[in-house]
């Protein structure tokens, strides 16, 4: 969780990605077989999957990635993997995030990143602050529901739930889960969600596509309910009107 998480960032300063995200793992298998550490679960992404059509699920075969940030979570999860087979001691949860949002429901904890935010929510959150003038909503061109991005928004108290699960029910061997819904939801919906939610405005434009975006990605996650006990509870009410809680109290 110490991992750094811009995609854009990390296709400008690969070394650096490699070296912190990469080596970093490397380095803490090597203690945990050195120490006895048999427990180890990893946060990797959705991602992995490349461009394919959802919903996506664990046993898919994974494409190619399109940048390092996705090219080190797949390395590591081979790596892991690698490492398990090598030594029956040593069982891995790989945990696939989806869109993690929002914030804890008590407002203290959230979100807030350096600098002009790359990813959705925040840079929502930035807008309906009155700190960023609006948001651009990247193509409204793709086949979905109204043309817009879709995503499957998970709020970050249930991913954080579902680590816990990983660590209670973690069973020999790699395992792989997705953290996410199982349902989509577009940049216009989401938008419109937090206005509504939030009684509050959001100016936006339809700009062009960002390079490297997909049109719709969202789990299937009837595995880590099945194996794990768990599933997300929280919506897209809940997601936003805590993501907004959050920036009102972040000072
Ligand atoms: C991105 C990363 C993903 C990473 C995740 C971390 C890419 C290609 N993927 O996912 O690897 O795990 O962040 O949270 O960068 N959007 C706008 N305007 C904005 C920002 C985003 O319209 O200012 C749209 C995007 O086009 C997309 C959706 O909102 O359809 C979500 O974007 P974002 O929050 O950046 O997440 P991903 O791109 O899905």
């Amino acid at each position: 969780l110490a991992g750094l998480k811009g995609v854009g960032e990390a296709v400008s300063k690969p070394l650096e990605y490699y070296f912190n995200n990469l080596v970093s793992t490397m380095v803490i298998s090597k203690m945990c077989l050195k120490y006895g550490v048999g427990k180890f679960v990893f946060s990797s992404s959705a991602t992995v999957y490349g461009d394919q059509p959802s919903p996506l699920k664990e046993d898919m075969e994974l494409k190619k990635t399109t940048n390092p940030y996705g090219e080190i979570k797949a390395m590591s999860e081979r790596i892991l993997t690698d490492t398990s087979i090598a030594n029956p001691n040593f069982s891995v949860s790989l945990l696939r995030y989806f869109n993690p949002v929002g914030a804890h429901e008590s407002g203290l904890i959230g979100e807030d990143p350096n600098g002009i935010p790359n990813n959705l929510m925040p840079f929502v959150t930035k807008v309906a602050k009155g700190q960023l003038e609006k948001l651009s909503v990247f193509g409204n061109d793709y086949d979905t529901i109204d043309g817009t991005g879709v995503r499957d928004y998970i709020h970050v108290v249930d991913l954080a739930k579902g680590h816990v699960k990983a660590i209670e029910n973690l069973k020999d061997g790699v395992n792989i889960y997705n953290l996410g819904t199982g349902r989509g939801t577009s940049v216009l919906e989401l938008v419109n969600a937090f206005m509504k939610v939030n009684d509050i405005d959001v100016p936006y434009e339809i700009v062009g596509r960002r390079p490297g975006d997909i049109a719709t990605c969202f789990a299937d996650v009837s595995k880590a309910k099945k194996e794990l006990g768990w599933k997300a509870e929280l919506g897209i009410e809940e997601m936003v009107r805590d993501a907004w809680r959050f920036e009102q109290n972040n000072k």
